[in-house]
């Protein structure tokens, strides 16, 4: 007979400034209620400025480079200087958007490991959107991979100057 192994979890690691607290407690929730493991590398206190966007940013980039979580959620005001540090880390493809589509063909096409919003620009309900078209797409490989080899490349050329 064979044995049947629990299928693991996807692990997806979430990261966030003072701003967005309750919007990542509440996309946590969201994941964690449909079966994704979720790990918080994020600030938990509104009052807390210390924990300026490149910390959360870098962090969960580089969790998923070490293999602790596979992809990331990443909140800022806008989504952008968190994305933008994230993409600093050799590997990521973090995407901020504010609509679903984009949230979708990111992961389609660009094969996008972290998905980034605002919570200065997103609704809750809109937020949850997001994750969802992000989540549930997959990459379609293809002539898309060799656009994402092309950014690989641009890393490579760019390692150690
Ligand atoms: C903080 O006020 C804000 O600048 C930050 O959360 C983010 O929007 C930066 O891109």
């Amino acid at each position: 007979f064979r044995i049947r192994l629990r299928e693991d979890k996807m692990k997806i690691g979430f990261g966030n400034d003072h701003t967005g607290v309750e919007l990542k407690k509440i996309l946590m929730e969201h994941l964690t209620e449909k079966g994704y493991e979720c790990v918080n590398y994020g600030n938990d206190d509104p009052n807390d400025r210390t924990d300026d966007y490149p910390v959360p940013g870098r962090k969960v980039a580089e969790a998923i480079m070490k293999g602790e979580v596979d992809q990331g959620v990443l909140i800022c005001g806008t989504g952008v200087g968190i994305s933008l540090s994230a993409n600093k880390v050799p590997g990521i493809r973090a995407c901020a958007c504010s609509e679903p589509y984009t949230a979708m063909m990111t992961k389609r096409h660009n094969n996008a490991n972290i998905i980034a919003m605002g919570s200065r620009v997103v609704g809750t309900e809109m937020a949850k959107m997001i994750v969802d078209a992000f989540f549930d797409a997959e990459f379609e490989g293809g002539r898309h991979q060799r656009r994402i080899d092309m950014i690989t490349q641009i890393e490579k050329d760019y390692q150690g100057k």
